[in-house]
């Protein structure tokens, strides 16, 4: 792509969705701009291949005139296999990189996906917007509180589009459910109550270190996390349940299920307070870092909040194993990613809201956050999931982990970025990353 349409790329569509000018929802209505051809190619680049990042990037490549220049991973035989599904899907073999800083020297690629372990989102994010790339990150947006303040930071002081991987906000179920909320059909809404009750949640059993597998840079996998030898249950995947990569069901699941809880009642900022409680209760034996049971409670304005999780098992309340629950004064709205329900209040008199029958999903999040990521860098349309929204149910959910750690209920100073509450909490806001990794100064 050639530099002024780059720039343009960049600017014209940010300084479009600066101008956006809120709906009801929340979110931005741009006009109809037609900025950029359709038929102008974007160049992508996706970092962190093996799973997540894969399905993004073969949702974003559905949209028209997209190409993916290059994969990167720190496994080789990520790189190998993802690069032959290009090739069987009759793309061009990208180009293989192990090291993300080379992909963002890469003055040809306009947007790439960030779909590396929790722990390996911040650097990746701040380096692209720096290198006027825009992003389409996966969720939770980072791995500590120190790092979603400086990827906002960084996304807002170089004017790079960031998508944050909550696809719940592009589902029109979801907007659906959050708008009946709203509607105050529910009456008041006296208790919003998210639950995680997934197996993954208990670990695995442990195994001994190991060498690294043949073909995976295991220090660059570590970044900025402490160095450590090599464990399989710390790697693939179950990096999650530990918590120099992840924060748990609590980061994993609460940033999808939280967002709903702040999108439908408009909550802009930190919760007034945050207790929580927890521990490894049913899974002693297996190896992972964080509480396989933790409850977490949100002191919020007028109403309760409350996050549950219990890992290994997986049945829950209104028989699903997740959710999200507003309860209102007329009656009760359930959902998840298949469907919202309504479980009307009454009595002898009658029922206090009118039942309504199941509103099923067209599961079509997915795909639409992707569409909605290109529309937003070729025709300025608002981003669903822009990196304030990804901020604010992360900074809820490792507020939710905090709590646990340090033992104590907290109070964050949103202006201030500090537990005021207490010197141990806040010590636990920002992480000392590994050197040569340098924690990023925007
Ligand atoms: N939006 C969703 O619904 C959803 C679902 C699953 C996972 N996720 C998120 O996606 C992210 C990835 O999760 P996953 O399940 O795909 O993990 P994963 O462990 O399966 O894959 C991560 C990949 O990143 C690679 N990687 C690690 N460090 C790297 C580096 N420095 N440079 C390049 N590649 C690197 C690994 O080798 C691996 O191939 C996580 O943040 C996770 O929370 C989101």
């Amino acid at each position: 792509m050639d530099t002024n349409r780059r720039n343009f790329v960049k600017t014209g569509a940010a300084a479009l969705a600066a101008v956006g000018i809120h709906n009801t929802l929340g979110g931005s209505v741009l006009a109809p701009s037609g900025v950029l051809g359709a038929n102008e190619k974007i160049n992508l680049a996706l970092i962190g291949a093996r799973n997540m990042g894969w399905y993004d990037l073969e949702d974003l490549l559905k949209q028209p005139n997209m190409e993916c220049k290059t994969l990167c991973d720190v496994d080789d035989s990520v790189l190998k296999e993802k690069a032959g599904e290009l090739v069987k899907l009759g793309l061009k073999k990208p180009n293989l990189e192990k090291d993300y800083r080379k992909v963002l020297d890469d003055k040809d690629i306009d947007a790439v996906i960030v779909g590396t372990p929790d722990h390996w989102h911040c650097l990746p994010v701040v380096e692209a917007c720096q290198a006027g790339k825009h992003v389409y990150v996966e969720k939770p947006l980072g791995n500590s509180i120190g790092e979603i303040n400086a990827m906002l930071d960084a996304a807002r002081r170089y004017k790079s589009l960031v998508q944050v991987g909550q696809q719940q906000r592009s589902g029109s179920h979801w907007k659906n459910a959050i708008e009946f909320v709203r509607s105050g059909k529910l009456g008041t809404i006296r208790h919003v109550k998210f639950w995680a009750n997934f197996n993954y949640g208990a670990g695995n059993k442990p195994v001994p270190d190991s060498v690294p597998p043949a073909g995976v840079d295991y220090d660059l996998w570590l970044g900025p996390a402490p160095l450590r030898p090599f464990n399989q249950n710390r790697f693939h995947g179950s990096w999650r349940m530990f918590r120099d990569y992840g924060g748990g069901l609590m980061t994993d699941w609460g940033v999808h299920l939280v967002d709903m809880g702040l999108w439908a009642m408009d909550v802009k900022t930190s919760p007034t307070s945050v207790q929580s409680l927890g521990g490894n209760f049913a899974s002693r034996e297996n190896a992972l870092e964080m509480p396989d049971t933790l409850t977490v409670l949100y002191e919020m304005d007028g109403y309760n909040m409350s996050w549950e999780h219990n890992g290994g098992v997986e049945t829950g309340p209104y028989d699903q194993n997740y959710g999200v629950m507003f309860m209102g004064s007329n009656g009760t709205l359930v959902a998840d990613r298949d469907r919202w329900r309504i479980f009307p209040e009454g009595n002898n008199d009658g029922l206090r809201m009118d039942p309504l029958e199941d509103q099923p999903s067209d599961h079509k999040s997915h795909i639409n956050h992707c569409e909605n990521f290109v529309r937003a860098i070729r025709y300025g349309d608002a981003l669903a999931a822009e990196i304030g929204i990804g901020y604010l149910s992360a900074l809820y959910s490792h507020l939710g982990n905090i709590s646990y750690r340090a033992g104590e209920k907290v109070v964050y100073d949103e202006k201030a970025r500090k537990i005021s509450s207490s010197k141990l909490a806040d010590s636990l806001v920002t992480p000392e990353y590994r050197k040569p990794w340098l924690f990023p100064s925007i």
